[in-house]
């Protein structure tokens, strides 16, 4: 083995110790830095030999051999022979970097394979609930139980399922509507507050005309009719929250929304 064959098996050397570096990272979770100087020695290393295999082993130096008359003479011959056997001794040696060459390949794409199990577990139908179950209390951000006496007339709260304070997918904007407007449970109405155009949350609520309002673009939506979209973007209405009042008093949840909460995507026509 030459200088050269041994540079190209030293750069391949590296690259195996870069994916055996990332996979050994990976494992012992060590930072991402970590991990990406492993990835970036491997690569590298996969570079430096795939420019020597380029330069060094295929060369770009033109050969021009005169075609003699046949029949050569026996010192021609001799010579060729001398020249074939050479020859099947560098392809020989060249079969021992493709080796190693496969070698890198394989053990890059076992490390290439170990991000795989970062992804975690399917979303399985969580993309299609919230954390509200039937008999859930309705609580403020500070964890404050409401009761059918929390509010008062044409105001507005959010609100959390009971031991889910915080939960993005759930969170529900819970209005009191006076007398007679809307299909209320004792004057209360919920409705998700996640925009059904982009998701962004509505929080403005226009008081004399019943209706929410997503800051982001506009959308208006009607609170005294089921949430249907008065104007803007979103083409569909905000999902409402299902709601009865227990003896005690409290406002409970019925159940989860009946349909997906947030912007429409493909579960939807
Ligand atoms: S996100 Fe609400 S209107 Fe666009």
């Amino acid at each position: 083995m030459n200088a050269k064959d041994r540079a190209i098996a030293g750069a391949l050397g590296l690259a195996i110790l870069g994916s055996l570096g990332f996979m050994a990272a990976y494992v012992l979770h060590a930072s991402i830095q970590a991990e990406g100087l492993a990835l970036a020695v491997a690569l590298l290393g996969f570079a430096i030999a795939a420019i020597g295999w380029a330069n060094w082993i295929i060369g770009d130096d033109r050969v021009i051999d005169q075609i003699e008359e046949y029949p050569s003479d026996s010192a021609d011959r001799s010579a060729a022979v001398d020249e074939l056997e050479q020859t099947e001794e560098e392809v020989t040696r060249r079969g021992g970097l493709v080796k190693l060459l496969y070698a890198a390949l394989g053990i890059f794409g076992i490390a290439a394979l170990f991000p795989f199990r970062s992804w975690g577990p399917a979303p399985d139908g969580a993309l299609f609930k919230t954390k509200w179950k039937p008999g859930d209390r309705l609580v403020r951000e500070n964890g404050e139980i409401l009761t059918k006496d929390a509010l008062n007339v044409d105001s507005i709260v959010t609100v959390f399922p009971e031991g889910a304070i915080g939960d993005a997918s759930s969170q529900t904007v819970l209005i009191r509507l006076p007398d007679g407007v809307g299909q209320s449970v004792d004057g209360y109405i919920a409705y998700s507050k996640i925009c059904t155009h982009a998701g962004c949350p509505v929080a403005l609520y226009r008081a004399a005309a019943h209706q929410l309002m997503c800051p982001c673009h506009q959308s208006v939506f009607d609170v005294a009719d089921a949430g249907k979209v008065l104007s803007g973007p979103a083409d569909h209405a905000l999902p409402q929250l299902p709601l009865e009042v227990d003896s005690a008093g409290y406002l409970r949840a019925k159940g989860d929304y009946p349909v997906p909460v947030g912007p429409g995507f493909w579960e939807r026509g």
